[in-house]
Order: C-alpha cells, then structure tokens, then sequence
C-alpha cells in the first residue's frame, strides 16, 4: 500500500484517481483549493492548499510515496480568458510539487498531461515522436511541466512518470465538455451544433479507465516512462452527436465555425507502450460511458437542487461544531485542573498527563488530525487552557467537586448522549452526501 497525494482530488479526474486508488487498496489524500464534491465530508483525508504555495505542498508531501499531479487550469477556454494565471498554475504548481518531492525524498511523481502535445502531428504517433512546438498556450503549459519532470528526473533522480490523458468524459465531467453540452442540449430538446465539419476524430477515454491507469503508472517499470493513456477508439465529433442522440432522442444536428489553436485530432495516437508495460487495457465503449454519463447526469437533476444559501449554512455548521469542540476541550481542560487538585495527581507532570488524557478524547470525537489540522488542534490546546484558568479562577471548586459526584450518573448519561448524537450526526451527514454526489 502507498500513501498517495492527489494534486487536484477534487477535480473530474483525480476525484476518480483518488477513489481507483483508494479500490485499490492504497490510501489517497486530496491536495486541492476545495473540499472534494464527489466525496463525503471526513470520506478522504483532505488537505486544502495550493500548489501555487511551496510550503504547503512540502508538508503536505511529508510521508507520501508518490504524487499524482493533476491540478491545473485544465479548461482551454479558461486558460485563453486568464492565460498569466493558467500560467503559473500549470507550470509554477509543477515546479512547486516537484521541488517538494525533491525536498521530502517522494518517491514517485506521476504527472498529468495530454494528448494536445501532439495536437500539430499527423499519421499514427506514439511516445517517441518528437513534438512539435504547440499552438495553445493550454498544451505549452503542458508541455512545460513534462519538460521539468524529465530535469528534475535527470538533475535530481526524482522518479517521474508522465500520462499524456487522452480526452476524458464521464460522471462528474465539467459541463461545458462536449459530451456533457451535447446530452444537456440533447435532454432540453435543443439542436446539437459541431464545430467545423465534424470529420475530425478524438481519442476519448472513459474517465475511469482513465483514473485505473494512473494508479497502474505507480509499478516500478514506470518510473521516468511516458505513456499515451487513449481509448481504444478514434470517436469523431459527428458520431459524439449521433450516439447522444441515439441515446437521449431525436434532435438536430447543426454545423458551426471550428475555434482558434484547437487539438485537431489528426494524429491517431497509440496506446500499445500502456498496454504492453502496465497492462492497460481501456475496457469502456464510447457508446457504454457516453450511456453511464447520461446515466449520473439524470440522477444529478433529480436530486434537490443545492440551496443558494448552502455556503452560509456550511459556515455556520463548522462554527457550530468548532464552537462544540471548543466547549468540550475547556471542559476537559478544567476537568484536568480540577484533578490535579487531588492527592495523587497534584505534581505538573501528572496534571500534564490529566490534560493529555482528556486532551484525547476531545480530539478523537473532533475528528482532529493534528499533524494536518492545525487550525482546530490549536482550538482544542486552547480552549482546555481557557478551561484550566477558568477552573483555577473559580473559587467555589470544592462545590463544584460535590456537584459533579452528586450528579455523576447524570453527567455520565448527558456525555454518554452528546457523544451518540455526534457520532449519529457525522454518519448521517456522510450519508446525506454520499447520496448526493456518490452518483459519480
Ligand atoms: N479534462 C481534460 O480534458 C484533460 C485532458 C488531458 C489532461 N488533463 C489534465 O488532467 C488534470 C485534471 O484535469 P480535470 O479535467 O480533472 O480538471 P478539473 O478542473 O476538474 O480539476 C482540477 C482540480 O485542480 C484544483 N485546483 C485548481 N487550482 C489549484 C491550485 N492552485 N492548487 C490546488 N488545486 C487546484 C481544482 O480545484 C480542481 O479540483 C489536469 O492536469 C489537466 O491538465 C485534462
């Protein structure tokens, strides 16, 4: 088993790189500027960071056997709208988190590029061909983190494996992708328009035969190789709109003007050098993964639509529940004062134990990762502080001390029921998530 960062995690593919990995059997953590849609809160480790931030990177690298490195601007349109910060995205974040597997003695970078590196050759290309300067500043971005892998691979023996993804549709895709628009447009009855004449072919990968292969470009015989990881079937646009149609209904098929430094999927681009050493084999259809998406998008739009205030209610529930933890971790540390008052535990080093002690639990029902989660360890430190001062402040405390034994039973009984409550109330909301986006 290794212990796997996933740059981008919450994204359409590392969402299922982090859930392939996971199936088999490694531990994935998310590294990405957002909690994950597509898993339960509290589902996957989680580090929210960004790879524009090198310190960031390097801790959150400590202890991982590989990276997967699949944030970026990922959409070509974005990147024409903001190219300087498409830039230091793509380019400075894959510098960053190579540096940090420098730094940490990572074992492995597995780096996420893509077809559109050979978006200017033509006839039947693999691994080896040389490339050719790039028209979109998407594919030079690229093309520039592949060029610091292999300098940081031969400058600093830092293992790198470099994906080239093929076009990747499925669950969770991004809307404006061609497959998604095509089925959107399709379930609302519209027409479905094609940009230039429709000829040209793209080599589609199902997503999660996608995300299978980078878990597969972990084996040894990866290290410092590049593999084209494609469909096993050219799919032109034409038939992209046909299989949508056929599979959602019958509407129009309309021709528009094609756009500026597109990947003209001329090239017919092989998967043999994935299939022969990692024994990749993309086992989806088109027809079967266009179906399943068609399949998760409908269970998308019957689910309740997220409210417009959800943003505020989710602030509200941390706070909520950090101002529980909060409470709690001052009751234990006044707990933890109260005993070092007795007899036997009245030297500091047994009241420092009395406040690890209780210090534990707290952490345990708050869920903290300490090594991770500074901001709420640093609540729990505090507030059993806040406790201990309280408690130490408090002139009644021998009252106090009476009161507690009286009503132990009690207390034990409201303790007892506040823990089921937190435990019943995670599981739940697991749930209600789970349900919500497991869909995917
Ligand atoms: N989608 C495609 O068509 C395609 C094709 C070939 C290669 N790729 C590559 O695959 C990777 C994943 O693409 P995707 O389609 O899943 O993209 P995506 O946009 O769905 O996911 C990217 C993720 O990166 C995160 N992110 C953005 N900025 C960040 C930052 N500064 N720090 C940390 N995280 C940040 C985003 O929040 C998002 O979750 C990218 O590297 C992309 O270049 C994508």
């Amino acid at each position: 088993m290794s212990r796997v960062l996933v740059t981008g995690g919450a994204g359409f593919i590392g969402s299922f790189v982090v859930d392939q990995l996971r199936a088999a059997g490694h531990e994935a953590v998310i590294f990405d500027v957002r909690e994950s849609p597509h898993h339960a809160r509290g589902e996957v480790p989680t580090v929210i960071g960004d790879v524009l931030d090198y310190e960031s990177v390097c801790e959150a690298a400590l202890g991982c056997d590989a990276i997967a490195h699949l944030a970026a601007a990922a959409d070509v349109g974005e990147v024409a709208k903001d190219p300087e910060t498409a830039e230091r995205l793509n380019s400075r974040g894959t510098f960053n988190v190579l540096e940090a597997a420098r730094e940490q003695g990572v074992g492995r970078v597995i780096y996420a590029s893509t077809i559109w590196v050979y978006s200017e050759a033509e006839g039947s290309v693999d691994e080896d061909v040389p490339l050719h300067a790039p028209a979109h500043l998407y594919t030079a971005t690229k093309l520039a983190g592949e060029l610091y892998c292999r300098s940081y691979s031969e400058l600093f023996g830092v293992d790198t494996t470099i994906l080239r993804f093929g076009i990747p549709y499925g669950p969770r895709a991004r809307p404006a992708a061609v497959v998604p628009s095509f089925v959107a447009r399709a379930l609302a009855g519209e027409p479905l328009s094609i940009a230039g004449s429709g000829e040209q072919t793209r080599r589609f990968v199902y997503v999660e035969d996608l995300a299978e292969g980078v878990v597969r470009a972990l084996a040894p015989v990866a290290a410092n190789r590049t593999y084209n990881l494609v469909g096993s079937q050219d799919v032109s646009i034409r038939e992209i709109a046909h299989t949508v149609r056929d599979l959602v209904g019958d509407v129009d098929v309309v021709h528009t003007e094609g756009r500026a430094g597109d990947f003209n999927g001329g090239a017919e681009i092989s998967g043999t050098r994935a299939a022969r050493e990692l024994g990749w084999h993309p086992e989806t259809e088109f027809r079967e993964g266009v179906s399943r998406y068609i399949a998760w998008h409908r269970r998308q739009e019957a689910l309740p639509p997220r409210r417009a205030h959800e943003p505020i209610a989710e602030r509200v529930r941390s706070l909520g529940s950090n101002a529980g933890i909060a409470v709690a971790a001052g009751v234990a540390g006044a707990l933890a004062a109260l005993l070092s008052r007795w007899d036997v535990v009245t030297d500091p080093v047994s009241f420092l134990g009395a406040m690890v002690l209780l210090g534990v639990p707290v952490a345990l029902i708050a869920g903290v990762d300490w090594a991770r989660d500074r901001a709420r360890a640093g609540l729990v430190i505090l507030a059993m502080l806040v406790g201990v001062v309280f408690q130490a402040l408090t002139p009644q405390t021998r009252d106090i001390v009476q009161d507690v034994l009286h009503h132990r039973i009690m207390l034990a009984l409201v303790v007892l029921a506040a823990v089921s409550a937190l435990a019943a109330g995670r599981a739940w909301r697991a749930d209600r998530e789970g349900q919500r986006d497991a869909a995917g």
